[in-house]
């Protein structure tokens, strides 16, 4: 992928200026859905590639920007909140946000992260449904969907299960999650209800379809043309332009965008349908002036992150629906990863099987180490494996190359020239060669990069900090006098270059590093190959950046998210009988400042007079629903700081698929629970 082409348009008149072309970048990731937490396996299938590659964008100079939100509509959303005993709205609110920060826990940086369920998403796919409506390119047909008689309800999608007819895996209705293969509701083998179990019958329904072999010329020659793209995508959306049929895009549901057409006042829109619009819309509510720009500009490329289960939707379908507005640009990459499986098995919440960004937030490492470790595990040409072990070993060459590098320069430096970068003298052999690799390594890294082989690039990166690691060893500036200022002058400059060419990667690395090089300059990727730090600049203390981890650690984890649960010890009546357990008043509640899940809660336990609990309620519970409620309360568990808040023992709770409810008590405060 080349960042700036220069087109020679008068190539009959040389004499002409050629015309350049600056492109800019409109970045994707498949928007995640909302029906649960996300895990590992969506941070590398999909968030994360996007945010490293605009990163490195930035760097470059270019202009880009990164769209992302929650996939909102649909019904997996209809289920989830069902379970929860709350509405969709309610659900999709509170999902987004945890979605939100868990993504930014771990530094993606979006432009701006969004909803479906906008009201803009909603204007822009009745906006694009009516332009194609209007070209001839949806249709009306009367066909058979599945309907349960018990539930006295249609069942699109998640609501049936079945055998897939293609590979015979356990499949949804719309699409099999095994072997990809888009399926039409009477295809299915044994269907049953979701909600009851029942057998579901074909049951006449009208719908609208979107006129898919209409667009096979002109989607077969687009993707003919895109010669850039992976074989991978570009020949599975080849083979699917060969077996085009008419997609179903309406659905008999409530949560989703209205149809605007007479007949179909009682279904919205396919939640394929609206989702990749998000887009679009998301950009508009980013920027109300320019996104109209951005989706129409032969200047912007359009590039699509996402798992390999999206190929058809973002190869075929959305294309088509784009197509058909003879308004909007078409993507100019797909980039598709495989699948993360966790230690050999599939990521199963229900199982407890694998970590869950949540997880991964409440354990002991910072962002970085799991940027750096999901790269290097990523499923990129294949499906690959999260393993504990995995990231012991990246983490292992953080702290053997990168931190070990970095700490041995700083305090050489420190030692021999007072913490100055030293004036270096003539460059010899040895040093020129180091110098050979630290100009040739942003361009090597880059052109990884530039394909979203992000794995491949890390390596290139990380090739240069060994190569200057074996330098620095050879050349032994502690004992060396004769070579000290040119090898710490050297080594000083790769710092300066890992800096910057480690920054998509591990961007609290990257600013750590600027920090202890006491510098203030904006990093740009080209700098990365040159010698820019000056002799007699004053750098800063460092401190070690990375630490490894024990086999330990490492096997605690593997246990705990194994899925297998170890059941809790039997213990005797007289351990039971420790617990105080007493029925207390809620007197008063507030919000505790800074931590989004905590309430303070003020309680009247009777004869043990006020005691004040921190409790991790405020997701489930407003603070004015709780005051005057009789709950179970734990006297004699010792007290613990929570974020500022003395607690002094705890309430009880119940929870299940996240619903959450405290355990009360009919009986005065102070009575005791036995
Ligand atoms: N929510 C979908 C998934 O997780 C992805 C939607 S991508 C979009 O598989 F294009 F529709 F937005
Ligand atoms: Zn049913």
């Amino acid at each position: 992928m080349g960042f700036i082409s220069i087109c020679f348009k008068n190539l009959h008149f040389p004499n002409k200026c050629p015309e350049v072309i600056f492109f800019r970048y409109l970045v994707t990731s498949a928007l995640p859905y909302v029906n649960s937490r996300p895990h590992l396996g969506h941070l590398i299938g999909s968030l994360l590639p996007p945010d490293i590659y605009v990163r490195f964008l930035r760097l470059r100079g270019e202009d880009a920007i990164y769209i992302c939100g929650t996939d909102e509509h649909g019904t997996a959303t209809e289920i989830a909140a069902e379970k929860a005993g709350v509405t969709p709205e309610e659900w999709c609110a509170r999902m987004h946000k945890l979605h939100k920060e868990d993504y930014e826990w771990f530094e993606i940086e979006f432009t701006n992260f969004g909803r479906t369920s906008s009201k803009s998403n909603h204007e822009l796919t009745q906006y694009i449904f009516k332009k194609n409506y209007e070209k001839g390119y949806i249709f009306e047909k009367e066909t058979e969907q599945w309907y349960c008689n018990k539930c006295k309800r249609f069942l699109p999608d998640r609501y049936v299960k079945a055998t897939c007819p293609y590979c015979g895996a356990e499949t949804n209705a719309d699409q099999c999650d095994s072997c990809g293969k888009l399926l039409e509701p009477h295809e299915l083998i044994e269907p049953r209800c979701v909600i009851c179990g029942s057998k579901p019958e074909l049951k006449q329904s009208k719908h609208l379809f979107l006129d898919l072999p209409k667009f096979a010329p002109k989607l077969k020659q687009w993707i003919s043309s895109n010669k850039h793209w992976s074989q991978n995508v570009r020949n599975w959306a080849l083979s699917l332009c060969d077996n085009l049929k008419p997609r179903c895009i309406t659905r008999d549901l409530k949560w989703g965008v209205k149809v605007p057409l007479k007949g179909y006042e009682d279904k919205v829109f396919y939640v394929w349908f609206d989702a990749p619009i998000g887009y679009i819309a998301i950009t508009k509510d980013w920027n109300e002036k320019e996104w109209h720009d951005w989706w129409t500009s032969k200047e912007t490329r359009l590039i699509h992150f996402l798992g390999k289960d999206n190929i058809p939707f973002h190869t075929i379908i959305f294309p088509a629906m784009l197509m058909g507005t003879e308004e909007f640009i078409l993507p100019y990459n797909i980039i598709a990863a495989e699948y993360l499986n966790y230690e050999g098995k599939k990521f199963s919440k229900s199982k407890g099987i694998g970590v869950t960004l949540e997880d991964a937030r409440n354990l002991p490492y910072p962002p970085d180490y799991w940027r750096y470790a999901l790269v290097q595990m990523a499923p990129e040409t294949h499906d690959s494996d999260f393993t504990w072990k995995g990231f012991q070993k990246a983490i292992d060459e953080l702290a053997d190359v990168l931190g070990n590098f970095v700490h041995r320069s700083f305090i050489l430096t420190k030692k021999f020239f007072n913490s100055e970068v030293p004036k270096p003298e003539a460059f010899t052999d040895a040093d020129k060669k180091l110098i050979e690799e630290i100009e040739k390594a942003p361009g090597y890294v880059a052109e990884e990069l530039s394909k979203g082989h992000l794995r491949e690039a890390s390596k290139r990166a990380m090739e240069l900090v060994r190569e200057a690691n074996a330098y620095l060893n050879q050349q032994e500036p502690w004992k060396n006098e004769g070579v000290r200022a040119n090898t710490l002058y050297l080594c000083l400059n790769v710092c300066r270059s890992a800096a910057i060419l480690f920054e998509p990667f591990m961007p609290a690395f990257s600013s750590q590093v600027w920090a202890y090089l006491n510098l203030d300059e904006d990093k740009k990727w080209e700098d990365a190959g040159k010698l820019l730090l000056k002799p007699g600049h004053k750098i800063n203390e460092s401190k070690p950046i990375f630490k490894k981890i024990g086999d330990d650690e490492i096997e605690k984890w593997e246990k705990q998210f194994s899925g297998e649960k170890e059941a809790k010890p039997m213990i005797s009546y007289d351990e039971f009988a420790k617990l105080d357990l007493r029925v207390a008043q809620i007197k008063h509640v507030e919000k505790v400042e800074g931590a989004d899940k905590l309430l303070k809660i003020v309680l009247d336990v009777g004869e043990l007079g006020e005691r004040t609990v921190a409790a991790g309620l405020a997701p489930y519970y407003k603070p004015e629903e709780l005051v005057g409620k009789n709950v179970v309360y734990l006297a004699n568990l010792q007290p613990r700081k929570l974020r500022g808040v003395l607690s002094q023992g705890m309430i009880l709770a119940g929870e299940k698929d996240n619903k959450v409810k405290l355990l009360e008590c009919d009986l005065e405060p102070g009575a005791k629970v036995l």
